[in-house]
């Protein structure tokens, strides 16, 4: 009795460590790239895979600019990436992508001050209601608005370094999204309303955006050799839920335990996507688990893809 016991607690408990190790953790960057002398900008990396995306750049020799809204989360951040990953070549740069005006600041700037772009990474995001300081829909103005003025600002020196990449961390939640032109012409925002669903819904439209515009800017920039790449991280135990309410938080807490990424593992699509030899003729792909995957029609309509970059450049003022 006893021993059947002790035989079924190890068979559990290796099929739990299994389930963890493989399945969960999921597939590693294999990339070997060094870095040196090449700079990367990684948005909202003050934590989360962010963070984790940050320290292995250093590592590998890049010059990384953490680009994140608070001074104060920011600099602490760069001490904690600098002393995990041994490099002094990181730099905090403002960035907050819930307002144009700061996006132009911080292009400005980095443009004056840096020399190279190699790789950006447009990994800030948010799971947040309200609008930006612009008055645009909190998800589609930072998870996509104000990366595409980024990426628009910063594409000339992404060129003049090329081969160079632009990676964009969406989500598998992109699935769910639908774009309602109509709602976003009107409101300024991808979809209304409060409820658990609503708020989901205007997330998945958001994550959407980010897999029509790597579709878009894909077909731009053919020719050249600065390619891009949209992915969906994994499940990650990170701060992303932080305004989910805590009832639910307490009681997802199982499952985000046992079934979700931590920071580390969830950096390794964005890490390949940045890193790996050999992908550029996938340039506009969707990946994930480290690997390239099919999306639906409506993630590759080219009409939409269109359509929503025009309207972003509009309320850019970039037209
Ligand atoms: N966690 C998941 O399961 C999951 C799944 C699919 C996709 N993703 C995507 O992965 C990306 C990274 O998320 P995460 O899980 O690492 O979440 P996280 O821990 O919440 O990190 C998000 C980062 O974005 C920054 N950010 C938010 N709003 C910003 C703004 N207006 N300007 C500049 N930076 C801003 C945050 O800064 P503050 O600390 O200042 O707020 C933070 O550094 C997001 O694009 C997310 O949508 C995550
Ligand atoms: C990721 O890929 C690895 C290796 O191919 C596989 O074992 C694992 O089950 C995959 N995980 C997910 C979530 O697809
Ligand atoms: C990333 O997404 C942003 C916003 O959706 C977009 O402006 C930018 O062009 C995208 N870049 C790539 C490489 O997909
Ligand atoms: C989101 O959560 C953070 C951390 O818990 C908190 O500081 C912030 O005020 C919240 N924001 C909103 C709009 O609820």
């Amino acid at each position: 009795m006893f021993v059947t016991g002790l035989i079924l607690v190890g068979v559990v408990a290796a099929a739990v460590y299994w389930y963890q190790q493989v399945v969960v953790k999921g597939k590693q960057c294999s990339s070997g790239v060094r870095l040196h002398g090449k700079t990367v900008i990684v948005t909202g990396s003050n934590t989360g895979i962010g963070k984790m995306t940050a320290i292995d750049l250093a590592r590998r020799g890049a010059r990384v600019i953490l680009a994140c809204r608070s001074q104060q989360r920011g600099e602490e951040a760069l001490q904690d990436v600098k002393k995990e990953s041994g490099s002094s070549q990181v730099v905090f740069m403002q960035l907050d992508l819930g307002s144009l005006k700061s996006v132009r600041s911080f292009a400005e700037t980095f443009l004056r001050d840096e020399a190279r772009l190699d790789i950006l990474i447009n990994n800030a995001g948010v799971y947040l209601q309200g609008r930006t300081e612009d008055g645009v829909g909190m998800m589609f103005g930072v998870n996509h608005l104000g990366h595409f003025l980024l990426t628009n600002l910063l594409l000339e020196r992404l060129k003049e370094c090329q081969p160079s990449r632009v990676v964009n961390v969406s989500s598998v939640g992109h699935n769910f999204g639908k774009i309602d032109f109509d709602c976003l012409t009107k409101n300024k925002a991808l979809g209304l309303g409060t409820s658990f669903t609503q708020v989901m819904q205007v997330y998945s439209d958001s994550k959407l955006c980010n897999v029509l515009f790597t579709h878009h800017l894909a077909k731009r920039l053919q020719g050249s050799q600065v390619t891009c790449y949209s992915l969906h991280p994994g499940a990650i135990n990170s701060d992303l839920a932080r305004n989910v309410s805590s009832v639910l938080q307490i009681l997802l807490r199982p499952v985000t335990v046992f079934f979700f990424k931590n920071t580390v593992q969830g950096s390794q699509t964005t890490l390949h996507c940045a890193l790996q030899e050999g992908i550029e003729p996938l340039s506009g792909r969707y990946f994930s688990n480290c690997t390239v995957r099919e999306v639906f029609a409506k993630a590759k309509d080219d009409g939409a893809a269109k359509k929503l970059w025009e309207i972003s450049e509009k309320m850019c003022a970039l037209a």
